[in-house]
């Protein structure tokens, strides 16, 4: 969601702060600002829009010696993407920068209008430094601090500065913000890979603890107890800025999945490693997630309960939180995340882990959230995803959960697991051949690019491919297109087929084949035109545009159909001129309920 860096030590503050927001860009582009103090004043530079008409501001504002600062990248929940709005808020003495949602900042917004403040922003953040300013005037910082994280509601990470004071405060709850510890200077961020770069060294925040970062020395204080805190070492190594040639992230990211399918594929070769791949002590998984990785959760849910026989049902994870539990102790709950920072799926893995159940997280991000807290982690180790929309690390989510299918089927004596394992092996370099496929995707781009609407359907495994490859054109080309199981659409939303509506038709399974043409039929007889998404084995549609992908099992046969689509909407987006890598309203890592 919203990014925040900040600095304390000698280096040039606006060098760190900058480099961190450029890091933190994904999570949030509304708009950006940075606030630097001499610890006697204040200077804030804020902008609308990406964080290059942030630097080129700084520029104008010329130089300004700071000792500290605090900075931002905006993903807009309260109030929208406007300068008033953007961050760093100052009121009174206090700066802060906040990622999260506080849920009561209306009343308290009322209490301290009432008590003379005037707000200038409509901002749940600009309430919070209200509301601390107002408890600095009757307490010390951490009394006052104390008291802000008893009067808040919801979910925050705050990085404040206080004026006439050289320190920089953190505190936080449910949104990330970690610690960064370097050699006489120290960081707070989002996430690691702000950072990395100066430090591989961090702690995490918990919601009791507030930081106290000054010029030479940190503390963390716990009921205004000094306590020690373990440094945690990240392994990771920071964001490749380099697009490597392409023009698009997205597109460099897509065409690294042969490599990175490559690498999760020979790691399950070895025969220990599988065992962690092994389902089979349960009786019954709920598969928790959202977006992308819910639709990959869809197609593991087919794969793992046909091939290894155990119930799976899927939640979207905002949802989740409010059923009915019949989950007991032969019930596994996956969450999948590529960046195990989302707000809705942490909350249902923190559900469960409360109510005892068992919980394993397939996480590409191994400093998140998720990734800590889960009983059981398959790391996809994806490299870091830049792109909005996620592609690399959805497909090895995807290979992932038919690398559970096989090893569990096999634990369980339900299948040849020798057999599995060449399925996989192969596919990496046919996905090579898949993406070399450019032209046939550019030829369909062109038709769909100046479409108003379009439908992608499939029946089974094919519509859980369809929801996906669905989410994918609406999020970087903005085209309204909506998955729908095949045989439901003539039951009313027909209705919307229009002269000339795209419908693309997802069929790999065999059996399948001829009802999902009988449901396409039904759209071409109301004016719609066909598209047809099948493997070699099934193709025998003249007259159609298709997309043809190579034959593999049901097992895998994903892994080459999505990437296919990836690179349909691609270039659909390119024909239409969008911002493929930061596409409006998106956020990479949705860190707010
Ligand atoms: C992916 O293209 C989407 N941007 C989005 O649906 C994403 O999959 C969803 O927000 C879940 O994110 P996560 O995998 O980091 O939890």
């Amino acid at each position: 969601m919203c990014g925040i860096i900040a600095y304390i030590g000698n280096r040039k503050t606006t060098d760190v702060l900058l480099k961190g927001l450029y890091a933190l860009e994904y999570r949030g582009y509304d708009s950006a600002g940075v606030a630097l103090s001499d610890s006697q004043t204040t200077k804030i530079i804020r902008s609308v829009g990406r964080v290059s008409e942030l630097e080129e501001k700084i520029k104008k504002e010329g130089n300004f010696s700071s000792m500290y600062g605090i900075a931002h990248t905006r993903w807009a929940t309260n109030g929208e993407a406007n300068l008033q709005n953007a961050h760093p808020h100052k009121v009174g003495q206090v700066t802060l920068v906040h990622n999260g949602i506080i849920e009561n900042a209306d009343i308290l917004r009322k209490n301290l209008e009432g008590c003379g403040y005037i707000f200038q922003s409509n901002t749940d953040s600009e309430v919070a430094a209200a509301l601390l300013d107002s408890l600095l005037r009757e307490s010390d910082t951490l009394t006052a601090l104390t008291k802000m994280k008893e009067e808040l509601t919801g979910s925050y990470a705050f990085a404040i500065m206080i004026e006439n004071d050289s320190n920089l405060y953190a505190i936080r709850k449910d949104s990330p913000l970690l610690i960064g510890v370097g050699d006489k200077e120290f960081f707070l961020a989002s996430d690691i890979t702000a950072i990395i770069e100066y430090t591989n060294q961090y702690f995490l925040l918990e919601p009791t603890e507030i930081a106290v970062l000054a010029k030479e020395e940190y503390k963390v204080y716990e009921e205004k107890q000094i306590i020690t805190k373990e440094l945690l070492t990240s392994e990771s190594s920071g964001i490749d800025q380099q697009k490597n040639g392409y023009d698009h992230y997205m597109l460099k990211e897509i065409m690294e999945e042969p490599k990175v399918l490559k690498n999760l594929i020979d790691r399950y070769q070895d025969q220990e490693k599988q065992q962690e791949l092994d389902l089979s002590n349960y009786q019954k998984i709920d598969i928790v997630a959202c977006g992308s990785a819910m639709y990959a959760g869809m197609i593991g849910q087919s794969l793992i309960e046909k091939y290894a026989d155990i119930q799976v049902n899927v939640f979207s994870a905002s949802e989740y939180r409010y059923k009915k539990k019949f989950y007991d102790c032969n019930t596994l709950i996956m969450l999948i995340s590529q960046s195990g920072e989302t707000a809705d799926t942490i909350a249902a893995m923190r559900e469960a882990k409360k109510d005892g159940i068992e919980t394993l997280g397939i996480v590409n991000n191994p400093d998140s959230t998720i990734a800590r807290e889960c009983d059981r982690i398959i790391l996809t180790e994806a490299g870091v995803e830049i792109a909005v929309a996620t592609t690399k690390a959805y497909i090895l989510q995807v290979c992932v959960l038919a690398l559970m299918s096989y090893v569990t089927a096999t634990k369980k004596n339900l299948f040849d697991l020798r057999a599995g394992m060449d399925d996989f092996i192969k596919i990496p370099s046919l996905l090579e051949n898949v993406l070399e496929n450019q032209d046939e995707y550019k030829r369909i781009a062109a038709q769909l690019q100046d479409k108003e609407s379009c439908f992608y359907i499939g029946r089974g495994i094919d519509y859980a491919i369809c929801l996906e490859g669905s989410l994918k054109l609406k999020e970087v080309s903005y085209i309204h297109s909506e998955a729908y199981q095949a045989g439901e659409l003539k039951h009313g939303t027909i209705s919307l087929v229009e002269q000339d509506m795209p419908i693309l038709c997802v069929i790999t399974e065999k059996e399948l084949k001829e009802k999902s043409i009988s449901n396409l039929k039904e759209t071409e007889a109301r004016g719609a035109k066909g598209i047809i998404i099948t493997t070699t084995k099934l193709d025998d549609f003249n007259n159609y545009l298709k997309i043809v992908v190579p034959t593999t099992t049901e097992l895998t046969q994903s892994i080459l159909v999505v990437p296919a689509l990836q690179l349909l909407s691609y270039y659909v987006a390119l024909n239409r001129g969008c911002d493929i890598d930061k596409p409006k309203n998106l956020a990479k890592s949705v860190t707010v309920e």
